[in-house]
């Protein structure tokens, strides 16, 4: 099976896929982790995104791209994936369309965490990553808005989006998520 998760930052991507993952035996691809773990070990992809990063802004499509190619390359033994943190943009969109079908790969569902500004603020206020200050935070709710949003329309004119109320509790979630990627 093969799943997208969407939805603000704060939403709960990271915290369903590591779940979902779990549960069906599906590799979790986050470009967030991927970037985090280039800037901690201050590799060269590091040093570049950084700064970008800090300031809630979207690193490049060439980059983020990269990224995602190399762990579909990577072997392994699962039975699906879990996107994470991508795409968060129509061209990065289209650009994964052109990656699934040239490895003949589908999309099964499209997860939508839906959780409402506030909510999602006070959660990555309480969390202190180096990117949840307000004004990250701020800028990263505005990024989402103007170029992610969009991609929930690419996906509905192409595959099942289920909506997902994100605001009940974690368990409460993920249950709600299986109930509607097994049926
Ligand atoms: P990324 O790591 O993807 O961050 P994000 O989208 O801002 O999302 P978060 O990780 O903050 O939140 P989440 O929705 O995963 O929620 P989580 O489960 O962590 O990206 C970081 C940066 O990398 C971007 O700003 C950009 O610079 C760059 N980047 C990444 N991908 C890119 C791309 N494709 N293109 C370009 N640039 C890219 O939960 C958050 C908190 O809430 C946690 O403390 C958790 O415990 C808690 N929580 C979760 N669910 C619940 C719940 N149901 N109830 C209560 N608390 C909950």
């Amino acid at each position: 099976m093969n799943l997208i998760i969407l939805g603000a930052p704060g939403s709960g991507k990271g915290t369903q896929a590591l779940r979902l993952a779990e549960r069906f035996k599906l590799r979790h691809i986050s470009t967030g982790d991927l970037l985090r773990n280039a800037v901690a070990a201050k590799t060269e992809l590091g040093r570049q995104v950084e700064a970008v990063m800090q300031a809630g802004e979207l690193v490049s499509d060439e980059i983020v791209l990269k990224l995602i190619m190399e762990v579909f390359d990577a072997p392994g033994e699962w039975d699906g994936w879990i996107l994470d943190g991508y795409p968060r943009s129509d061209d990065q969109a289209e650009a994964l369309e052109d990656v699934l079908s040239a490895n003949r790969e589908v999309v099964d569902a499209v997860i939508y965490l839906d959780v409402a500004d506030d909510v999602v603020t006070n959660r990555l206020l309480a969390r202190k990553r180096g990117d949840d200050t307000p004004e990250a935070i701020r800028k990263r709710l505005e990024v989402y808005k103007k170029d992610t949003m969009p991609v929930l329309d690419f996906y509905e004119l192409r595959y099942d989006v289920h909506r997902v109320d994100g605001s009940e509790s974690i368990e409460e979630v993920t249950d709600a998520i299986v109930r509607l990627v097994d049926s």
